[in-house]
């Protein structure tokens, strides 16, 4: 098998670890309903991530539920993608086994996330936490996905994912794993904190004033939006000007991505606006975009049993692509199995 010779797929992930964001949104769920019917689309609620930090037993399940109305709701169709929770999987886990095996501890040690997660507490994080990226390739190697999409923040995970395939086929000889490429693209690859245009929007942040969560109301969002910091310059005349301004830079690619327009076109609507104007269009445009799918959202989330049920069957899907991918890789690495034909 050779490079050219996987079908195109593609596989992505978001954890369960609190509620989404408009970065989640933004970054990840809007660009993965775009490639839903392009090609064939897998997507994944990622629950053993999310333990990796600690999660009360009692919210996870209904984190997990969370992420799957988000997908859903923002329209991802289950006859069109594969959606399901990652632990409904047991391929996942193995195969990250075998990468743990594969992987440097060099690699590992180069990974930035790691670094600002851990930061001066590494001795004391979880050790999941630390074999992270190697799950996460896994998520993606056992599907042989060849396309990734995710946020800025994800593509040094992506691209270790591609050492370990690489290191994987050279040791073994083969060519088993493609070389997935992340795909990284469009105005809102890396959304920030509406408090702090330096960071990134997180669902962790400490204040909700910093984040856009996809079930805020409407007054919610417009509130948040009004009190986001700035700087005290009108937008400029044009996208050269949001240089060094990252609050201001910030809002616009906001803006740009809800409407699906470059940040350019943004400018070229509202040149030399003033916050006073630029806000209150961008509170109503996120309204616009955002209400009908927390709405949605909350309807899935009255009937958590039709959302367990999707999840269900997506993962039997799933596993009837995994598992034979992992027989192959069991195979490639000489692990013995006393009965070659399952
Ligand atoms: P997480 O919430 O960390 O599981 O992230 C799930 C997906 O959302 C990944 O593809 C991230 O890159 C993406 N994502 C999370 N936060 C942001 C953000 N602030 N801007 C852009 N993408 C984001
Ligand atoms: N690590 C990703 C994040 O924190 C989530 C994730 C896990 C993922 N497995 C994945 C994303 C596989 C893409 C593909 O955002």
């Amino acid at each position: 098998m050779n490079q050219t010779s996987f079908t195109p797929r593609v596989f992505s992930g978001i954890k369960p670890s609190g509620g989404l964001t408009l970065g989640n949104y933004l970054g990840a769920i809007k660009r993965f309903v775009g490639m839903q019917g392009q090609m064939e689309t897998i997507y994944c609620v990622v629950d053993m991530h999310a333990i990796t930090v600690w999660q009360d037993p009692k919210e996870l399940a209904n984190m997990t539920r969370e992420v799957a109305a988000g997908y859903l709701a923002a329209g991802l169709d289950p006859s069109q993608s594969i959606l399901f929770n990652q632990s409904q999987v047991a391929a996942h886990a193995e195969l990250a086994w075998i990468f743990n095996c594969v992987a440097r501890v060099g690699w590992m040690n180069r990974m930035t996330q790691f670094k600002d997660k851990a930061g001066s507490n590494a001795e004391k994080v979880s050790l999941g936490l630390y074999a992270y990226p190697a799950l996460m390739a896994a998520d993606i190697l056992i599907y042989q996905a060849t396309h990734v999409p995710v946020g800025e923040d994800q593509k040094q995970h992506v691209e270790l994912t591609r050492d370990i395939a690489a290191k994987f086929n050279h040791d073994f000889k083969t060519d088993f794993f493609p070389l997935t490429e992340p795909v990284i693209e469009g105005p809102a690859m890396r959304i920030m904190n509406l408090r702090d245009g330096t960071k990134k929007m997180s669902k962790s942040g400490e204040s909700d004033m910093e984040r856009i969560n996809m079930t805020d109301d409407a007054d919610k969002i417009a509130k948040k939006f009004k009190k986001a910091k700035t700087d005290p310059e009108p937008l400029p005349e044009t996208v050269e000007g949001l240089k060094d301004r990252p609050e201001a830079r910030n809002l616009v690619e906001i803006y740009a991505a809800l409407n699906d327009m470059t940040p350019e076109a943004v400018i070229a609507e509202y040149p030399g606006a003033g916050w006073g104007t630029f806000k209150p269009a961008l509170a109503d445009l996120a309204v616009a975009k955002l209400a009908p799918i927390s709405e949605e959202m909350a309807r899935f989330m009255a009937d958590p049993a039709e959302i367990d049920r999707i999840l269900g069957e997506g993962a039997e899907k799933a596993r009837a692509i995994a598992n034979p991918i992992l027989r192959d890789t069991y195979d490639i690495v000489g692990l013995l199995r006393s009965d070659a034909t399952r």
